[in-house]
């Protein structure tokens, strides 16, 4: 019998990865989930586009191929450029560039909302990895693609590479880090009769308003040998329809038949490290907690606030954006600025939320400030707070909360998704629980956690102990991605029996 333990040959696909090309938590998986599964013995790479932004010096990437042509489809032919390089785990990365499609933009994606251009960009990109990974002789026996940006590798490897012998054996597997985006442009904006079943033949790139609707995630999860997402309870979430939306039917076929599961995220334990991290302002430990104050100082220094050890301090490093429920701390926002704590939000968001809590802030300047997230100071904030306000409306995982407990900051969280998963509400009484967790999606629920977190804030040796438990914590990848190796196992077991699964008999 032959044994389970063959070294797995694995290529992640992605339009995202840190720290070349962020924007949100997709990025850190992409760049930490390989680096796991590397420890675990796999052979590992990534493809991403080379954007416009990349600085090719910079990450010393080497040019490999050019010129390669790619015929897209009868109307459309495009010719293409190879790079190499390799990220700071030892990763290798191959960028697919090419100047129409990524090389002459300097963002990741071509608006905050959404572009209908960014359809016809990724599905050249998803053919253009297909096209190198032969080239290349690669092998892989698992494509693991992230988000709706890779979505038509699994299609196309389903459809156009059936016959291909090269890819005979390699099963694919889809990981959804948020159903809301599934093409280019939102999916509830697109006509009816444009709406893409996922089954027809794609469109020519030449009908530029078909290629603009066609729907990557629900193709992908339609073709994919195993699905997954990045928390059990959003898994079961996304099974309703009010989260799954207008996949939920073919998600719950997908359920029934083993098809979909879902797996918590992890964080990596030694970058996010209170004890070596270079960028805090004092390194401390559970055994140095005392030292903690130094970067609550540093960072109230930071953001001009007035310098107060014992007023609590609540950060937020997310988007914000109406997914993570800042239109629930807009309505309490100005009570909060009457309240002894001190709030501290750091991140990108729609021109409206920025514009609101930028005002705000103006008004009450020894209570809140507001400034743009840069990747390089996210720890100081963590480092720096008591507390981590994450109170999403849906949140498939959330990485903050998992960080924020690394570096002793109590999240503050709405019971949904990943949140339910990873945070549990703190009882005094029991001395049990190592977060705030509210339920209903609700401002004045949100205000009572808060207010809690900040009364049970007053008791320090408790409080500190909560701080402790917290740390030591673990959500690591080391289990995740044992996992992630188990549901590669099952897909390279569907993909040599699938002949015979009918993965269309969903009929929405
Ligand atoms: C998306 C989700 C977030 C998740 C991240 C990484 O950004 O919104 O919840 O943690 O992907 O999977």
């Amino acid at each position: 019998m032959r044994t389970t333990k063959r070294v797995l040959n694995i290529i992640h696909i992605a339009s995202e990865v840190d720290p070349l090309s962020k924007r949100g938590g997709l990025a850190d998986v992409v760049e930490s989930l390989p680096k796991a599964l590397k420890a675990l013995g796999h052979d590992v790479c990534l493809f991403t586009p080379l954007y416009g932004s990349i600085d090719r010096q910079q990450f010393h990437l080497q040019n490999i191929k050019n010129d390669i042509p790619l015929k897209i489809d009868a109307t459309t032919s495009v010719s293409f450029h190879i790079w190499k390089g390799e990220l700071p785990s030892g990763i290798t990365v191959f960028f697919i560039d090419n100047h129409e499609y990524f090389g002459r933009y300097k963002t990741i994606y071509l608006s905050e909302e959404g572009s209908i251009a960014d359809n016809a960009r990724f599905l050249f990109f998803d053919l253009a990895v297909l096209k190198v990974i032969i080239e290349l002789n690669l092998k892989p026996d698992i494509l693991h693609c992230h988000d709706y940006q890779s979505g038509l590798v699994p299609y196309f490897l389903k459809y156009r590479f059936r016959k291909s012998k090269f890819f005979k054996n390699t099963a694919t597997v889809f990981t959804i880090h948020n159903l809301v985006f599934q093409l280019g442009r939102n999916w509830w904006e697109v006509p009816p009769e444009l709406k893409d079943d996922g089954r027809l033949k794609l469109p020519l790139m030449t009908a530029v308003d078909q290629i603009s609707a066609i729907n990557f995630m629900k193709r992908a999860i339609l073709t994919a040998d195993m699905v997954n997402t990045v928390s059990e309870q959003y898994a079961l979430e996304v099974l309703t329809p009010e989260v799954g939306q207008n996949l939920y039917r073919l998600l719950n076929s997908k359920y029934d038949t083993g098809r979909f599961i879902g797996i918590v995220n992890g964080i990596d334990y030694n970058e996010y490290n209170p004890e070596t991290d270079p960028g805090l302002f004092r390194k401390f430990s559970i055994d140095t907690l005392q030292l903690k104050q130094e970067n609550k100082i540093g960072l109230q220094k930071m953001f001009r606030l007035p310098l107060n050890p014992l007023i609590p301090v609540i950060g937020s490093t997310s988007r914000i954006a109406e997914q993570k429920g800042f239109d629930l701390v807009m309505r309490v926002v100005e009570t909060f600025a009457h309240l002894p704590l001190q709030l501290i939000l750091f991140g990108d968001g729609g021109r409206e939320y920025i514009s609101f809590f930028k005002n705000i802030a103006r008004r009450y300047p020894k209570k809140i400030a507001i400034q743009p997230f840069e990747s390089q100071d996210e720890t100081k904030i963590l480092a720096g707070s008591d507390m981590f306000l994450l109170p999403s409306r849906f949140e498939p995982c959330g990485l903050g909360q998992l960080k924020s407990l690394r570096y002793g900051s109590i999240p503050i969280v709405r019971a949904t998704g990943g949140l339910i998963d990873t945070v549990t509400n703190y009882d005094p009484r029991t001395q049990k629980g190592n977060g705030f967790v509210f339920r209903s999606y609700n401002s004045k629920h949100l205000l009572v956690a808060v207010v809690r977190a900040m009364e049970n804030f007053k008791y320090a040796k408790e409080w500190n102990a909560l701080v402790k438990r917290g740390m030591q914590l673990s959500f690591s990848w080391a289990l995740p991605a044992k996992k992630y190796v188990k549901l590669y196992r099952h897909a390279l077991h569907v993909k040599n029996g699938s002949d015979a699964v009918d993965v269309y008999s969903e009929n929405t």
